[in-house]
């Protein structure tokens, strides 16, 4: 039940994620003119930042989460799966923010992603993707308001998936949630952009144009040519 449950409470629990700072890192990427795709756009809170200063469009599979989006984002927003996109429209920078690439279940999956990403992408255009990169299991309970979310999370460090059951307690009312996150390596994402005819040119840590990305990163930037 992905993100179904909880789309109105997102921007809440992810109130202290540092938006401009992940904004600032794409910005090194990207020229005023260029014409943004944002996929897995989630609330749109990226978008809306870019926005500013950019023509950007916006692509999630939760309807939930793109009516929030929509309030945020001028451009046109498509309730449209990665693995299955139909955009007659082509970008000079597509990215993928905060964990949409580990909703994929397996390579082939990430090859399909990338050739579909590819398909959208100008000539000379860039594919900035932002992966959750777990180094062990945990969990922890965050309060807002009378709002309560608690978080586990088990990642099998063989599989290379991470296990997470969300509980929101929201008015007494208790919700729950899960993600499978798939954890693909810096090597796999090479060699998968590889496949289709993408070349991966550079791995950040920490949205840090100075941090190289290695595989005890907490969170790892693919800049994709
Ligand atoms: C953790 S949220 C990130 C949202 C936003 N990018 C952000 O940084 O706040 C992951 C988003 O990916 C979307 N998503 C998951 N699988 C997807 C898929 N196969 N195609 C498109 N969007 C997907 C979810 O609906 C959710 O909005």
């Amino acid at each position: 039940m992905e993100y179904k449950a909880f789309a109105k409470y997102y921007d809440l629990f992810y109130q202290k994620k540092d938006y401009k700072k992940e904004v600032d890192f794409l910005e090194n990427f990207i020229n005023e003119k260029d014409v943004i795709l944002d996929v897995g756009c989630g609330t749109g809170v990226h978008a809306s930042i870019l926005g500013e200063k950019h023509e950007i469009d916006g692509l999630d599979l939760n309807k939930e989460m793109l009516k929030i989006a929509k309030k945020r984002i001028n451009g046109t927003l498509y309730n449209q799966d990665i693995l299955d996109i139909n955009i007659n429209k082509k970008y000079d920078v597509i990215i993928s923010m905060f964990a949409v690439i580990n909703h994929l279940n397996n390579t082939n999956e990430l090859v399909k992603a990338f050739q579909n990403l590819k398909d959208l992408l100008k000539p000379n255009g860039v594919i900035i993707i932002d992966l959750h990169n777990p180094q062990a299991s945990g969990s922890k309970i965050d309060k807002y308001d009378g709002l309560e979310r608690t978080m586990t999370w088990n990642y099998d460090n063989i599989k290379r998936i991470e296990y997470s059951d969300i509980t929101f307690k929201i008015n007494d009312v208790i919700y729950h949630d899960q993600h499978v996150f798939k954890i693909f390596t810096i090597n796999e994402m090479k060699e998968c952009a590889k496949k289709v005819g993408l070349s991966v040119i550079g791995v950040y840590a920490n949205y840090d144009i100075t941090k190289k990305g290695t595989k005890e990163s907490k969170n790892l930037q693919f800049i994709i040519k």
